[in-house]
């Protein structure tokens, strides 16, 4: 049987329209989904949307419309993404559902019948914006900083899950577990958290000041906090108790940004499963944030720009490709047209765009637009392509999509010299057979190489490498060995046309 792989990301807040950042974790999710298909494994790639809380029953309230009314709009939004980025998702769930609200429920009962979850008075200053209660060590010189926007001293009852009695077990889980954060580096910011005494976790909040949440099981008069919610995703999507749960879970990677691996996702989440005698995630990657002047791109600060117009104008691909050879995996990055501009004209339009579109051109100029059979074996770019592939394999592996390109972009230049190099259109003016031999043998080299590149290229830019691939007839099962022989004989009748070059007139 194939190996199971499942993989999810974060599900998104419907305040607002879908951003950069948003965009950006999804492809980098999408991408190692791709990846292990491309190994032959059997995938299970999960994103989707948040809906509860007090920010999105504030944004219902302005318009004057039911929450779910609103999220229905919003979330279309999100939907319409997956299909424009071309996601390979093979679900998306919505906290609204019934499947969702249906574990909620469970895991809350459970907890509460497990002695896990207690009420309690609680006077505390809260967050609106982060839709939580504050910690005295929230506060910077006695203030509470402007991150948490306005904060409210409130005194409530409230039910509480006892999260500080797993400390110990969640501090020798990081212990035990070097690789459980991807940045391992993270992890000792994890254990730094750690050192300071946990509190329990409060889970509820008032009907009289929120109701767009799920009621709490055991008392009507509460919701459930909407991160306890949300972090159940991961499991409800998945079938929770079915035979899909018992073949996907625990989960292999989920992916989320750095701003919420604490407390959320390694604190919160790894103790809820705990306290259900579920096993725990294999892996967190927790990514990096674009930013534009420094600052994190997102919707409240209103400095992300038309993303669709953006997506419309340049091609998925290009976008895709952007995201994912600009930013190293883990790191923050400095968002600007101006480098996209670049990468695009450099990378895809002159290194990749001209490969094809002369190679092409060639093989219907020179071989009445069959690719040419051969014998020969052109050695120096076979070992050349042997060293590039294990490198790619290496950083994908790795999660290092930036580096992983780099190489496959190296041979790829490799491949355009070696067009200056051999001349065809020079060889095409001989007469004698050994220059006709080596002219085949180069538009045949060639042809192998953008093989064997579009086969890495399609987990990135999808749209145009199919396009390539089914110009040549390429099998969708991968063979990532050099072999001249592989397209010997197949017709090329297309010309294609990819990443025009961007020019700005005066
Ligand atoms: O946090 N750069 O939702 P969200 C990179 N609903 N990534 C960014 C980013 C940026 N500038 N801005 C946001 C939530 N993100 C919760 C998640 S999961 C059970 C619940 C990332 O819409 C962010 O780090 O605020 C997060 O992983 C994702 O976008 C959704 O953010
Ligand atoms: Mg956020």
């Amino acid at each position: 049987m194939n190996k199971k792989f499942y993989i999810t990301t974060a599900i998104d807040y419907v305040n607002g329209q879908p951003h950069l950042g948003h965009t950006y974790e999804k492809v980098l999710a999408d991408t190692i989904a791709r990846y292990h298909r491309l190994k032959g494994e059997s995938v299970h790639f999960l994103t989707g949307v948040d809906e509860h809380g007090q920010k999105i029953q504030q944004k219902a309230n302005a318009e004057g419309i039911e929450p779910l009314a609103y999220c229905d709009r919003i979330t279309e939004s999100f939907i319409d993404l997956t299909h424009r980025l071309k996601l390979t998702n093979d679900d998306f769930i919505r906290t609204t559902q019934e499947r969702h609200k249906k574990v909620v429920t469970w895991a809350l009962q459970t907890l509460f019948d497990k002695g896990l979850i207690y009420k309690a008075e609680y006077r505390g200053f809260y967050s609106v914006k982060e839709e939580r209660f504050l910690q005295e060590k929230d506060r910077v010189n006695g203030e509470w900083p402007a991150m948490f926007g306005e904060v409210r001293e409130l005194v409530e009852s409230n039910y509480f899950f006892k999260l500080s009695q797993f400390q110990p077990w969640l501090v020798e889980f990081y212990n035990q577990h070097p690789d459980f954060i991807f940045p391992q580096y993270r992890r000792k910011q994890v254990l730094e958290f750690l050192k300071e005494p946990l509190n329990d976790l409060c889970i509820s909040r008032p009907v009289e000041r929120l109701q767009w949440g799920i009621p709490l099981p055991f008392d009507p008069n509460y919701v459930t906090y909407v991160w306890f919610d949300a972090l159940l995703n991961y499991i409800s999507a998945v079938g929770f108790g079915g035979e899909n749960f018992n073949a996907y879970w625990p989960v292999d990677w989920h992916v989320i940004g750095k701003d919420i691996l604490l407390p959320a996702h390694a604190i919160y989440w790894p103790t809820m499963l705990k306290a259900l005698e579920l096993p725990m995630p294999k892996h967190i990657l927790a990514h990096g944030w674009w930013l534009v002047s420094g600052e994190k791109m997102s919707k409240s600060l209103g400095n992300a720009f038309n993303l669709f117009d953006w997506l419309e104008t340049r091609g998925i691909d290009a976008v895709r490709y952007f995201l994912l050879r600009e930013m190293v995996t883990g790191q923050d990055s400095e968002f600007s047209l101006e480098n996209f501009e670049n990468r695009y004209n450099n990378e895809l339009a002159n290194d990749w765009g001209n490969l094809i579109s002369r190679t092409f051109n060639m093989v219907q100029r020179y071989c009445d637009g069959i690719v040419p059979t051969v014998d020969a074996q052109a050695t120096e770019l076979k070992s050349i392509w042997e060293s590039t592939h294990q490198s790619i394999c290496k950083h994908f592996d790795g999660f290092q999509f930036a580096q992983g390109l780099e190489e496959l972009f190296k041979f790829i230049r490799e491949l355009n010299k070696f067009i200056e190099v051999k001349a065809p259109w020079k060889l095409a003016k001989q007469t004698d057979e050994a220059s006709l031999a080596e002219l085949k043998s180069t538009l045949a080299c060639l042809i192998e190489g953008i093989r064997l590149s579009v086969q890495w290229l399609q987990i990135v830019l999808p749209e145009s490498s199919e396009k390539i691939m089914s110009a040549l007839g390429i099998d969708p099962k991968p063979d990532f060995t050099w072999k001249v022989q592989h397209l010997a004989g197949t017709k090329i009748t297309e010309k294609l046309l990819l990443f025009p070059k961007i020019v700005h007139s005066a």
